[in-house]
């Protein structure tokens, strides 16, 4: 390999799923398809150093994560560089040094692994990409695409924007269980710049780790219907992304959310991830909802955080909403406001 030493920087977003996925099989693929908005805001920026080395065995990195080195991530990176290896095996040929962090408050209950994954991902498409010039954009973007999914499944979500279906689907043109794509129609106009204000409602450690969570759904009583329902959702997500028909984006939207966390409740073990606050500010939106003539909805992660999506033209009035009447179920009143993006940018 050519390069002696070399650097590359990327900023890749976190995401937000419109249809879940929640269940998989090795090596990390869906088992439905998902599609998801691609944030802005929230993001994770990661700079690698790369240095030739005389010995090519595993792979060798430091991680400094904002500005301290963490060896409590490393495990998890070093499985990603493990598992990676055989497609990118100049690997065993530098050292690396990783310096990353994120925009958006350290252990604000946000994952951060969708941002993470898809910059390392980046990162080494770059040293790829000099190594092998003939590279296109297009062939690049999908394989970091594709290593992010070995790293963290959705964030094989997080390269592009502003919309990404991951998941085999006879719907969606192109779509594959080893990568994301750009959804590939065109989106009606109400959903540009869709803006997600994220309440911190819960900024402790997860109950249940995804890796966890996914497992759960090979014994679940309920999996197989809920993988067929994912599907059917996702064309319902296509027909409406299209169309343009918020009240149907609502519904499914909100549904989704519940349907992901009614799989929590119905596991064994089973868990409860969201805290009252959560609920609180569900009954909340709902009630706004049917005072006003607004399109606010809500949707969540594995966990206690609530985003809320919003048309742009809203942006205004549920801002003052959100900080008057639901910051207070906020920890320390924090919320973050974001909107969809385009995915990774070079730094
Ligand atoms: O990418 P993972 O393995 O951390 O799974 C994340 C799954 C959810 O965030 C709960 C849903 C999704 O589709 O993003």
């Amino acid at each position: 390999f050519s390069i002696e030493k070399t650097s590359h920087s990327w900023q890749t977003p976190s995401n937000i799923a419109l249809v879940k996925y929640w269940g998989k099989t090795d090596p990390q693929i869906p088992k439905n398809a998902s599609i998801s908005f691609t944030l802005n805001a929230c993001h994770t920026n990661t700079k690698i150093d790369f240095v030739k080395k005389s010995t090519t065995d595993e792979v060798q990195f430091e991680l400094f994560f904002e500005g301290k080195k963490k060896e409590d991530f490393k495990p998890k990176i070093a499985k990603f560089f493990e598992r990676i290896l055989i497609y990118c095996p100049y690997l065993q040929a530098y050292q690396l040094t990783i310096h990353s962090d994120n925009s958006f408050p350290h252990s604000s209950g946000i994952a951060s692994s969708a941002s993470g994954m898809a910059a390392i991902a980046m990162c080494l498409m770059s040293l790829e990409k000099e190594l092998n010039p003939n590279l296109t954009e297009e062939q690049i973007h999908k394989k970091a695409s594709f290593l992010a999914r070995l790293g963290s499944g959705s964030a094989s979500r997080s390269i592009e924007g502003p919309i990404v279906v991951w998941g085999e689907h006879p719907a969606i043109e192109g779509s594959s269980n080893l990568y994301g794509v750009r959804f590939p129609y065109a989106v009606h106009p109400v959903f540009e710049e869709y803006q997600d204000t994220i309440l911190l409602v819960d900024k402790g450690e997860k109950q249940v780790s995804s890796t966890v969570g996914h497992d759960l759904m090979h014994q679940h009583p309920f999996a197989t219907q809920r993988f067929v329902q994912a599907n059917e959702n996702l064309e319902k997500m296509s027909q409406i992304l299209k169309s343009g028909d918020l009240t149907a984006f609502i519904h499914l939207v909100e549904s989704e959310a519940l349907t992901l966390h009614a799989m929590m409740l119905t596991s064994s073990p089973y868990f409860i991830l969201m805290k009252p606050n959560t609920l609180e500010i569900i009954n909340r939106v709902w009630a706004y909802r049917a005072a006003t003539a607004s399109s606010l909805c809500f949707t969540l992660d594995a966990g206690a955080n609530v985003h809320l999506l919003y048309p742009k033209e809203e942006a205004e009035t549920v801002v003052k909403f959100i900080k008057e009447e639901l910051s207070v179920y906020c920890q320390k009143n924090q919320y973050i406001c974001d909107y969809t993006g385009h995915g990774a940018k070079k730094i």
